[in-house]
């Protein structure tokens, strides 16, 4: 991060001859198991990564900001008087506008201030990097104002920005995790009580592997709020106010109502996702704690079946990335994280091994699809931070 934060601070300077005045840094996320369950009130078992969104900023003698992105080489304006409207077309610019109006409406009011965003979070990986840009949008409000936000209100305030000024209905795993993620822990969020719980994950032995498949399908973009609305259909046929309320058992008691539906088995198959996945997600929690990495593994294999057969939410070049893996010495166990249909691939495996693990997987990958896939190996890391002085630069 420190390189990242040196990189975007000297960038500052130089478009704008003057030092930042606020640094923040907010991560990414991986999400270890618990897929599509956040938004059915179920369980959710993210980690922040070290791959981070960094703002420097500093005052602007102007009525709004002006936000220049590294990553994107584009400099934008930002109201900052609270007249902000959700947008017609959506740009990577629209996460920021949609923080900074729900902010203002929350009585924060930010001073004019001039920006740099530099990320390494990839994007369209799955890793979270939209809502790591709103969580440091927020984040830098925080800076500027001197006012905190209470962390649940500022992830909701993250969320509400993606669903109005973004147009994604997402639940709350990622804004949470970025906001709230705790270096050497990963996060069991009830996305019902909202109330996360830490699970240190810090065995040295043992590595995190993300594999981007680099590449994202982008099928209909309906494809989230389908699954959505699949997973609230099914949980009226079950007669229960969530899937989170449902059983394996009611389900399958039930399975002659769906039936009964043109779309049925689709929602049928939903719902078994969704509460089996619930199960292993709070299972894989504990089975960390106890280090028990070869169920661990298997959970996230059958999570990852799962995901591939009943949620329908993988793609083939992810389905590929998963068997090689499972078939690579030293992988404990693989699936695909975050949204789907591409993206990447999370995968414990034993740290002595990582190196040699990622040669043999990026060369079965690219035999097989044709495609260089990218790794990073990461440890569990800090959520959102704002910079004092004495570690800019460093
Ligand atoms: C996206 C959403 C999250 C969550 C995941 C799937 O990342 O933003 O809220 O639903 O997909 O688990």
């Amino acid at each position: 991060m420190k390189k990242l934060v040196a990189e975007t601070k000297s960038k500052f300077l130089k478009k704008y001859e003057t030092e930042p005045v606020w640094i923040v840094a907010v991560p990414g996320r991986v999400n270890l198991i618990g897929e599509h369950t956040d938004y059915n009130d179920g369980f959710v078992f993210p980690m922040a990564i070290e791959r981070y969104t960094v703002i420097a900023a500093a005052p602007n003698n102007a009525a709004d900001a002006d936000v220049y992105s590294v990553n994107k080489e584009e400099s934008v304006t930002i109201k900052l008087d609270g007249s902000a409207t959700p947008p017609q077309t959506v740009v990577w610019s629209s996460y920021i506008q949609g923080v900074v109006q729900n902010a203002v409406e929350a009585g924060f009011h930010p001073m004019s201030f001039r920006a740099i965003i530099n990320s390494s979070v990839p994007l369209e990986g799955g890793l979270s990097s939209s809502a790591s840009l709103e969580v440091a949008t927020a984040t830098l409000i925080e800076a500027i104002t001197g006012q905190k936000f209470d962390p649940v209100q500022k992830a909701l305030l993250c969320q509400k920005a993606e669903h109005l000024f973004a147009k994604m209905p997402c639940g709350i795993m990622d804004q949470f995790i970025s906001a709230m993620g705790r270096e050497g822990y990963a996060m069991l969020l009830d996305c019902r009580s909202r109330v996360p719980k830490m699970i240190p994950f810090d065995d040295l032995d043992i590595a995190v592997l993300i594999i981007n498949s680099n590449v994202k399908h982008q099928l209909t973009g309906s494809e989230y709020p389908d699954r959505r609305r699949q997973c609230e259909k099914a949980a009226q046929l079950l007669g229960v106010p969530m899937l989170r309320d449902a059983t394996l058992r009611q389900l399958e008691e039930v399975q002659s109502v769906f039936n009964k539906e043109p779309d049925g088995n689709i929602c049928f198959r939903r719902a078994r996702h969704i509460i089996t996945e619930n199960d292993r997600t709070v299972d894989m929690a504990d089975e960390i704690i106890h280090k028990n990495w070869k169920t661990c593994g298997k959970l996230m294999y059958e999570s990852h079946v799962s995901m591939r057969d009943d949620f329908e939410i993988t793609c083939a070049e992810i389905d590929i990335l998963v068997e090689i893996a499972r078939s690579t010495d030293g992988v404990i166990g693989s699936r695909m994280t975050g949204g789907g249909f591409g993206g990447c691939t999370v995968s414990l495996v034993k740290s002595s091994k990582a190196a040699n693990i990622s040669k043999v997987i990026s060369k079965q990958y690219k035999t097989k699809t044709g495609i260089e896939p990218t790794f990073f190996a990461t440890r569990p890391a800090q959520g959102a931070l704002i910079l004092g002085d004495e570690s800019l630069g460093k």
